[in-house]
């Protein structure tokens, strides 16, 4: 009789965005004529920029001569993408990272839901809540965690981010081995200066722990004091591994390209107490795992770093961001306490009653979904997130409803 990993009963039914999901297809299948508007997932709806655009259908054009054509490249990434990263998004703002120290993959989440593999079942986590649910699902999978009891996993020392913490998670006074943070966060929109990501990777090193830094929104940052990269603190190269997105920066989420950062310099020790490279395991699990990202979208994420390409992308964020200052606008007129939204696409609304019910009515009072906090853990209870990713009309249709709904 064939068995199943057991760790996956320990798991909620189904994830979050697709619990939202089949809830908002319901919804709409009994209501025809009631059109909905996605503030839920965090999915992009304005076109690719132009320079990716073009970048694609030269890049095709290459792929249909024989002189040009590739088969499998490196597993890796190209060199051109490898380099234009490590120059405009580290060595830029002062970072130390060589192209070889750069995987580029095809998502962030499974970058950040994968990275795992290459730890020990033992280990002591450490992980935010509320948090991107990818985090925590995965070592439940895993079989890192004990079963769920009153909406927490046995085996995490979970870091609480509320009102009072201004959704900054302190430093536990506990030892911990994986680190798990976001920043800009999601759900949250919170960010983290210098100095709490320095007492961050300060506590790492004195516990040889690894923080996983997922830094997704960092394009949002409009803050110049804001750090866009954990490198940007020293002494993160030999701490921290950061895993970045082309999703919500150019409108990649259907176009699928990410990068992960692993030093050189990360080091991890086996039980006999053997150092080995982080960066040489991840280098095995990848070239094993995964063939690489096609080249023409390879190219089109390359074409970012060009001037008109940083633009574009500029202009891209920067329309979400004026989204999410009409949301957050609205909400605090409604007399609700918000944080983020200015340096972070996800408005993080305080509506002080259940998270799902309040979801219900939104969606059934005004036809707007948005993401119940409760469905990012137990300190997300009492809260909603609100994503900026949709047309202005839509947003602006959004905001007179919810505001009808509410009176
Ligand atoms: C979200 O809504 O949190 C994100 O879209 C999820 C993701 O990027 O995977």
């Amino acid at each position: 009789m064939i068995r199943i990993n057991e760790n996956y009963t320990k798991l909620k039914a189904s994830y979050l965005f697709s619990d939202i999901a089949r809830r908002v297809n319901t919804f709409a299948a009994a209501h025809p004529g009631q059109p909905v508007i996605r503030l839920g997932i965090g999915d992009v709806t304005e076109p690719l920029p132009p320079v990716c655009v073009e970048a694609l259908h030269a890049a095709s054009d290459e792929m249909g001569q024989r002189a040009t054509f590739k088969g499998y490249g490196p597993e890796q990434g190209y060199a051109f993408l490898r380099e234009a990263i490590a120059q405009h998004d580290f060595a830029a703002r002062g970072c130390a990272i060589d192209p070889d120290e750069i995987f580029v993959s095809d998502g962030a989440k499974c970058d950040c839901g994968n990275i795992q593999e290459i730890f020990a079942h033992d280990l002591r986590l450490a992980i935010p809540d509320p948090v991107y649910p990818v985090y925590v699902d995965t070592n439940v999978m895993a079989g890192r965690t004990g079963p769920n009891v009153d909406g927490r996993y046995e085996g995490i020392t979970y870091l609480d981010c509320t009102p009072a913490n201004g959704y900054i998670p302190a430093i536990p006074t506990a030892a911990s081995d994986l680190i798990y943070l976001c920043f800009p966060n999601n759900p949250t929109g919170a960010v983290a200066t210098k100095a709490q990501l320095a007492a961050w990777v300060d506590y790492a090193r004195r516990h040889r722990a690894i923080i996983l830094f997922d830094a997704a929104y960092e394009s949002f940052i409009r803050d110049p004091r804001i750090p866009h990269s954990i490198y940007e603190i020293d002494g993160a190269r030999e701490v921290a591994i950061e895993f970045r997105s082309f999703s919500k920066t150019a409108g990649f989420t259907g176009t699928r390209c990410a990068f992960t950062v692993i030093p050189k310099s990360l080091k991890a020790w086996d039980a006999a107490g053997h150092e080995h490279s982080l960066h040489a395991m991840w280098n095995r699990r990848h070239t094993t795992k995964f063939n690489g990202v096609a080249y023409p979208i390879q190219r089109a994420a390359a074409a970012i770093y060009t001037d008109a390409g940083r633009q574009q992308t500029r202009a891209l964020t920067s329309f979400y961001l004026e989204n999410a200052a009409l949301i957050r606008k609205a909400m605090l007129q409604l007399g609700f306490t918000c944080s983020g939204g200015d340096n972070a696409p996800y408005i993080w609304v305080n509506v002080g009653r259940d998270s799902w019910e309040f979801f219900d009515l939104l969606l059934n009072r005004a036809q707007v979904v948005c993401t119940p906090g409760a469905g990012f853990g137990k300190c997300g209870e009492g809260h909603v997130r609100i994503s900026a990713f949709n047309s202005r009309d839509n947003v602006v249709a959004a905001l007179e409803r919810i505001a009808q709904a509410l009176k």
